[in-house]
């Protein structure tokens, strides 16, 4: 049996966990479950799971679970208490789900207790990927992307990643594949977070409709695969069949193939190296068919471009992009900028900031901190309404 520590339990990745988990009872416990401020729906799993502790990381929300909470859950709260479950000697397996920089010192938590990170929380590993990897072998962790498209990476590479020549990451491409770039500038945020294929939380949402989380992706695959930039591509396939490509120099490809349905990677990370049911649907290819592939528009998604620019200039820059583009989303979620806004902001904060050699977590939480206060500036100087 298993324990499993789920950051993140009440989001799209949290919930498809814990869909997992309930069809493997006998093999894996939930142990202790977060959640920012939805106490309601923490209530109702902690009903449901009983664990041993429940985590709210905002203090008000953690005294409104613990005054409706009847059982023997242990109820915490701040971000202190998130590093506390995540290095828990009970907990074996930590699911990093939490959205944004706020899930990165849980991780580094993790890694430096030894866990197996089943890592969805993927700004951890783009902030701070050298102090991170450098943590996992020293205190002989694991890491697990669930990232559909590097866990298919890590399937792909399992025999072998000698010889190996670039990989592809593959991209849905979004909401606004077929859009006209004249039409972007006044989609709302319903447009945005409407995915073809994939149900996800709102920022990852509209991250992909931006494209930047296919950037923020191709930043991840760098550090977990060890990759110069030059061997990351990105091909747009709008039906998220395929979920990576693995080219090798003998002229072989390799890729990993499913329906679009987070529990496949979420399943095995669980199970690694094995596999176990993950409640998705056999694929039907033939329903599927004809699977297209495009290159992507860059001039439509700059964002893109954003990233692999920033990959160039490196970890300072990253760490700009990620800032200024957790800013614009927000700021787009509140009306307060338009869709097209959220890449000049990003832009222009990547300008604005200086470059440096970040080192340590200090150095990495100090160049977030400077670059959404820039970002935040920008904003505001610029009307963008
Ligand atoms: N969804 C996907 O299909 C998918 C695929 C690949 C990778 N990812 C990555 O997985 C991560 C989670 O994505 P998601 O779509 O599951 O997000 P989500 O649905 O928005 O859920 C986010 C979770 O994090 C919690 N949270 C938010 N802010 C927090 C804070 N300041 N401190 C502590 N907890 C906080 C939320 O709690 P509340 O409910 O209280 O707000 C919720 O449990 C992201 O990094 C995303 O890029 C997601």
């Amino acid at each position: 049996m298993k324990n499993i520590t789920i950051l993140g339990a009440t989001g799209s990745i949290g919930t498809s966990t814990l869909a997992v988990i309930d069809l493997h009872p006998n093999s894996f416990k939930v142990f202790a479950i977060s959640a920012n401020k939805s106490w309601q729906q923490m209530l109702k799993l902690c009903i449901k799971y009983q664990p041993e502790y429940a985590v709210m990381a905002n203090e008000n929300a953690a005294s409104k679970l613990q005054k409706a909470l009847t059982n023997d859950t242990k109820i915490l709260s701040g971000a202190k208490s998130l590093n506390y479950i995540a290095a828990h000697k009970k907990t074996d397996y930590v699911m990093a789900a939490i959205v944004g920089v706020a899930g990165i010192h849980s991780v580094l938590m993790a890694a430096e207790s030894g866990k197996r990170i089943m890592l969805a929380n993927k700004e951890s590993l783009i902030l701070a990927g050298n102090i991170l990897l450098e943590s996992i072998i020293k205190n002989n962790s694991q890491l697990i992307p669930v990232d559909s498209e590097h866990c298919a990476i890590m399937q792909c590479i399992q025999n072998s990643k000698s010889k190996l020549q670039k990989v592809q990451l593959t991209a849905s491409g979004g909401p606004f594949l077929n859009t006209p770039i004249s039409k972007l500038k006044s989609v709302s945020i319903k447009d945005a977070c409407n995915h073809p294929n994939w149900s996800m939380g709102h920022k990852i949402s509209i991250d992909s409709a931006t494209m930047i989380n296919k950037g923020l992706e191709v930043i991840e695959a760098h550090y977990l695969f060890n990759l110069k930039p030059e061997q990351i591509e990105v091909v747009i396939h709008p039906k998220s069949i395929i979920h990576s490509l693995v080219y090798y120099k003998d002229g072989s490809v390799l890729s990993q193939l499913s329906n679009p349905d987070m529990r496949c990677a979420i399943s095995y990370s669980m199970a690694y190296p094995n596999r176990i049911k993950s409640g998705v649907k056999t694929l039907d290819l033939i329903k599927h068919s004809p699977l297209e592939f495009y290159k992507p528009d860059y001039k439509k998604f700059p964002c893109l471009e954003l990233a692999f620019e920033s990959l160039k200039q490196g970890v300072s820059a990253i760490g700009a992009i990620n800032a200024a583009n957790e800013i614009a989303v927000a700021a787009f979620m509140q009306g307060k900028i338009k869709f097209l806004d959220i890449a000049k902001v990003i832009e222009k904060t990547l300008a604005s900031t200086k470059r440096a050699e970040l080192n340590n977590l200090a150095s990495v939480i100090a160049n977030n901190e400077t670059a959404r206060q820039v970002a935040s500036l920008i904003i505001k100087q610029c009307s963008y309404n």
